[in-house]
């Protein structure tokens, strides 16, 4: 991997968030020149502490909806990965708005701005494995249709054909990648409308409760971050995956109960307690999950290597070193959150 970016240039977009600014780090460790854009918007995962500016990493404090500033900003990239958008599926349930601005319409501008500036750059877009909706087999494989139960996931699903299309028609090589659920170090722990695993994290570093929804048995495939990061690194390097898309999860799955007796267990503290759904959340809550992951694995030999006790172990240590950072306030907890409690385990 060392050789393949040693001397490229790359730009993250939302490289200041959870998976860009660990993304950031590798390339630079591999020897890249990295450019962030990211727009630090209110409540997402952009922190100043997740990445340091240095001679391999620059920061430009912009958003993907400015064409002028994305217009320069793609030149002379050999790599774009596109990660900014609006991240909260919840909040698409208010206000569909940000994600048609920034995941449809962002997207739209960054590749016109590649097309324009910079044909010959590569793209990764991260996508998520909530555009596949209510799935009726599992694993679930690329071919499964398509059917998003909310804005979030049809913005992210428009994006991705955004960006198949000038694949197919201008020739800028690209691949989409449908994340499964991602935790780890760097990502957001203010509060918990997205980021679940990382949520929980928190709770049980703080010593607090769990709330987990229903009966806790819905299926998940919980990926750790730096194996996300060689996914994405392994797909940008490989030129069969261009135009392809590619799950990227763990092919073991978990429920949301093992989930939370796993944190315990590692963390040594915190408890979970089941809760009922909140309306909101019941109606966006698409079942049981995990990724068959074959298709990525036979096309760059790729498979998540860290267990999820490792997993959890390692984003514990990371936080525990570093949590002024990322919370130093009580929990800001919606309205939706407050799910009626029916019992309690340690
Ligand atoms: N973390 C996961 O489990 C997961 C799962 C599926 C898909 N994804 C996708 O991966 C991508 C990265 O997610 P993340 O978890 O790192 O999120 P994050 O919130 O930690 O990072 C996103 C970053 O993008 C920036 N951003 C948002 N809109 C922007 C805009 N208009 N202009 C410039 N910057 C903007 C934010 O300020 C933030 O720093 C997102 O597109 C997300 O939908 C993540």
């Amino acid at each position: 991997m060392i050789e393949k970016f040693k001397g490229k240039t790359a730009l993250i977009t939302g490289g200041m968030g959870f998976i860009g600014s660990n993304l950031a780090i590798k390339l630079a460790e591999l020897g890249a020149k990295v450019t962030i854009l990211d727009a630090m918007i209110p409540d997402y995962g952009g922190n100043v502490f997740n990445v340091t500016e240095s001679e391999k990493i620059r920061i430009n404090f912009c958003d993907i909806r400015d064409p002028s500033a994305v217009d320069w900003l793609v030149r002379g990239q050999d790599y774009v990965f596109h990660l900014a958008g609006q991240v909260c599926h919840l909040m698409s349930l208010s206000n569909p708005f940000p994600d048609i601005e920034m995941n449809i319409t962002g997207t739209a501008i960054v590749m016109e701005a590649l097309r324009k500036h910079n044909p010959n750059a590569i793209v990764v877009y991260t996508g998520t494995r909530g555009q596949y909706g209510s799935v009726v087999s599992m694993p679930v494989n690329e071919e499964a249709p398509t059917n998003p139960k909310g804005i979030y996931e049809i913005s992210n699903l428009t994006a991705e054909k955004i960006i198949k299309v000038y694949n197919d028609v201008h020739g800028i090589r690209s691949c989409s990648l449908r994340l499964s659920n991602i935790y780890g170090p760097r990502s957001q722990m203010m509060h918990s409308r997205f980021g679940v695993a990382n949520w929980f994290i928190r709770l049980a570093m703080d010593d607090d409760t769990m709330q987990l929804f229903g009966d806790g048995s819905i299926l998940r495939d919980f990926c750790y971050v730096d194996d996300c990061v060689d996914a994405i690194l392994r797909v940008a390097t490989t030129p069969e995956c261009y135009g392809e898309i590619f799950n990227v999860g763990s092919d073991i799955p978990v429920s949301f109960r093992e989930l939370c007796d796993a944190i315990v267990k590692v963390a040594k503290s915190g408890r979970w307690q089941f809760a009922e759904f909140s309306p909101e959340r019941k109606a966006q809550e698409p079942g049981d999950f995990y990724s068959d992951i074959s298709k990525i694995e036979r096309f760059t030999g790729w498979r998540p290597h860290t267990t999820l006790e490792d997993g959890i172990a390692k984003t514990i240590e990371y936080y525990a070193k570093h949590r002024d950072h990322y919370w130093t306030k009580p929990e800001k907890t919606l309205p939706a959150d407050k799910e009626k409690v029916t019992a309690t385990k340690r």
